[in-house]
């Protein structure tokens, strides 16, 4: 009904100078858009693998993204911006100083870089992160200093120094998933079967699912199709993952609709 919504992006890349590679080229940041263009339009070739009888429920979500224009003042930009950092690398949350620092990637006073006005623009922090971590996001609603997407330097895009078996693209089309509402397939119940994605045609799951499952994984009393881990919100390898669901085009639309309405002039 609505048509293509364009989300602008401003890519952050924040990189440590003694470690060169951090400082990831354009084309792999190109690379990285590409790839959201086709998960969010369902124009992803990996899409023909969906079990046939969720097929029907594959969704082309309308949603595209576009490296910014246009800086916050109206200069021309090519929706990349380049930060030195001391850090070696990035926490979610800092907690060896006293108060502990959250989110320092996104504030240059924290060895980061501040964010482009959060309600004109999605804000893609790229670095160096701690403990094992691909990425992380911020839902809709919440502080809007924070507001965006952390992806990890080598699981951005699907080449340059993108690392098997996170070298799809697939972090950021994860990532920005939760940006726009939808939480994880399983619920985050730790296997209780409890509590699910509030999505109601994706099966209720046990727990995350990794690496490259086989199809049907039965958990819950999900039979005989089982789980849906080749959606993008479980935690397989971004080789194994390539929907949405309709559903959660709804979710989707609801906060394109609602928090984030400010993108759909
Ligand atoms: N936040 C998740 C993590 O850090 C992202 C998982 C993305 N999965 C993927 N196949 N790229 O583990
Ligand atoms: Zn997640
Ligand atoms: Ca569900």
């Amino acid at each position: 009904h609505r048509g293509v919504v364009t989300i602008p992006v401003v890519v952050h890349v924040v990189h440590n100078p003694t470690n060169p590679e951090q400082n990831i080229d354009d084309r792999q940041i190109h690379s990285q858009i590409d790839v959201l263009n086709l998960d969010y339009r369902a124009a992803n070739p990996d899409v023909s693998q969906v079990p046939e009888v969720w097929r029907p429920l594959v969704a082309d979500t309308q949603i595209e993204f576009r490296l910014a224009t246009q800086d916050p003042l109206g200069n021309p930009t090519d929706g990349i911006i380049r930060v030195e950092t001391g850090r070696e690398f990035f926490p979610a949350v800092d907690d060896s100083v006293s108060p502990p620092v959250r989110d320092p990637v996104k504030a240059s006073a924290t060895g980061g870089a501040d964010p482009w006005p959060t309600d004109q623009y999605l804000n893609m922090w790229v670095c160096q992160l701690g403990d094992g971590l691909l990425g992380y996001a911020q839902f809709p609603g919440g502080p809007p200093q924070t507001d965006g997407v952390v992806i990890l330097n080598s699981a951005f895009g699907n080449t340059g120094t993108a690392a098997f078996p996170f070298d799809g693209g697939r972090t950021a089309t994860h990532e920005i998933g939760h940006w726009l509402d939808l939480f994880h397939i399983w619920g985050d119940d730790d296997g209780a079967c409890s509590n699910d994605d509030r999505v109601s045609d994706t099966p209720n799951q046990a727990d995350a699912n990794r690496g490259v499952p086989a199809f049907p994984h039965i958990t819950c009393d999900n039979g005989p199709n089982g789980d849906m881990f080749m959606n993008y919100m479980d935690y397989v390898d971004d080789r194994a993952m390539f929907m949405f669901t309709v559903g959660q085009k709804e979710r989707m639309d609801a906060c394109l609709e609602g928090a984030r309405a400010a993108f759909l002039v």
